[in-house]
């Protein structure tokens, strides 16, 4: 039986922790909807697969064309597309385009966007009315690095207040599930008891609803990570090593 909506806000009610990773292609979402991930996202940080400094030069185009080679591979998981840099911020007509693009072209169930009150909340509450699920991003949001870097957020108690608030305005918007990322475990707490619709945890504690990881760090594939990062293996040796061996073997004249 597939994921919905509907499924994982009971997960909330009944405290069963949801699982997110992020996939970029057909392999790896095959690989994570075959494991029993709750919901695949694709996620902007794929710049990092396409070789970008930050997530703000991908395209709308580029995450369509990775996230249709992710549905092929997708059968039980929901799968969410991120909207990516000034394809929502401009208006709420530019979001209602890109969301409907990314929703009818990729067949995903669900768009991501990152920010919350007062901006971001009407976007929201529009797309949501337009039958468009929405999860949102708030805490260290990446699409504004150029503004508040890859620091922790909610450190003072106005910021801490904020980012509370703002959870509250997008759930009252409508959307069905919060990322955050990069707060303190105390606030990530709160928000999640305050809130009755999922958050899910990335640097945030473990006392969320969810948790998700990018999944070229989760698999040492990635250059570099994120502090707050679980490293599970290590791919880029693994590749590294058989690529060695398949090397020797062809220029030694054995394969
Ligand atoms: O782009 C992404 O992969 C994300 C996750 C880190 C939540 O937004």
């Amino acid at each position: 039986m597939s994921i919905t909506i509907q499924k994982l806000i009971q997960y909330k009610q009944q405290q069963r922790p949801i699982v997110v990773l992020t996939a970029w292609d057909y392999l790896i979402a095959q690989l994570l909807d075959d494991s029993g991930v709750d919901l695949i996202l694709v996620g902007d940080s794929m710049a990092v697969a396409l070789g970008y400094q930050n997530t703000l030069p991908i395209s709308l185009s580029e995450m369509i064309y990775h996230a249709k080679a992710v549905r092929r591979g997708v059968k039980q998981a929901l799968m969410v597309v991120d909207l990516p840099f000034m394809t929502y911020q401009e208006s709420v007509a530019q979001a209602m385009h890109s969301a409907g693009r990314v929703l009818k072209e990729t067949g995903a169930t669900a768009v991501k966007l990152e920010g919350g009150y007062p901006e971001m909340v009407d976007t929201v509450a529009r797309l949501v009315r337009a039958g468009i699920p929405v999860m949102g991003h708030v805490g260290l949001t990446p699409q504004s690095v150029n503004q508040i870097g890859l620091r922790q957020q909610g450190k003072t108690q106005e910021a801490r207040n904020e980012i509370l608030q703002e959870a509250i305005a997008l759930e009252q918007a409508g959307v069905f599930s919060i990322v955050l990322e990069h707060i303190p475990a105390d606030l990530a707490l709160e928000i999640t008891q305050k809130i009755n619709i999922p958050t899910i945890g990335i640097g945030a504690g473990s006392d969320c609803d969810g948790q998700v990881l990018v999944t070229s760090d989760l698999l040492g594939l990635s250059e570099k990570q994120p502090p707050f990062a679980k490293v599970y293996t290590n791919l880029r040796q693994t590749i590294t090593q058989a690529v060695g061996e398949f090397s020797q073997e062809v220029r030694e004249g054995k394969f």
